[in-house]
């Protein structure tokens, strides 16, 4: 069998500059964190805070979700369905907290939070305020 071991390096290259126009790209899009607050307040607000030390709402506090285990907020009592897929090793991405938020029972069915959100761009600003208090 033949490697071709010119210009292999070449198609590599060309996707980092090819990833890194689109990193660029999605830098340019100014990030407004008092939209992204707003919108948070209003689509999550009424069962999640992100206060420190909050008292517990109908939802876990959602203050450093990102990169959290699903269902590891010790004192919120999870469903057995959310339970299960942290068990499972689900950690919250932003990725995937945009499928939850699009609709949380058909990304894991059983679980006890009743809400979807079909605007992308509101989902893309809860989830940039999510980010700015997970830091
Ligand atoms: C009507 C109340 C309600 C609303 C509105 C709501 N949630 Fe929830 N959320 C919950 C409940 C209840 C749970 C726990 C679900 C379970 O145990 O099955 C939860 C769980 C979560 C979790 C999992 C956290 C963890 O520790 O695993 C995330 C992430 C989350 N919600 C994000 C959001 C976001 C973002 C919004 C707004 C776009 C939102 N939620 C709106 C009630 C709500």
């Amino acid at each position: 069998m033949r490697i071709a071991r010119y210009g292999g390096g070449l198609p590599f290259a060309a996707a980092i500059v090819v990833a890194l126009l689109w990193s660029g790209s999605g830098m340019a899009s100014a990030v407004d964190l008092a939209a992204a607050e707003a919108q948070f307040h209003k689509s999550c607000g009424t069962c999640h805070t992100v206060e420190a030390n909050a008292p517990l709402r109908q939802g876990p506090n959602l203050r450093g979700v990102i990169g959290r285990k699903a269902a590891s907020l010790p004192g919120f009592a999870y469903s057995d369905a959310l339970k299960a897929a942290g068990g499972k090793g689900l950690v919250w991405t932003p990725d995937k907290i945009d499928q939850w938020i699009t609709d949380a029972g058909k990304f894991i069915p059983g679980v006890n939070m009743m809400y979807h959100q079909a605007d992308p761009a509101k989902r893309q600003l809860v989830i940039q305020y999510l980010e700015s208090v997970s830091k």
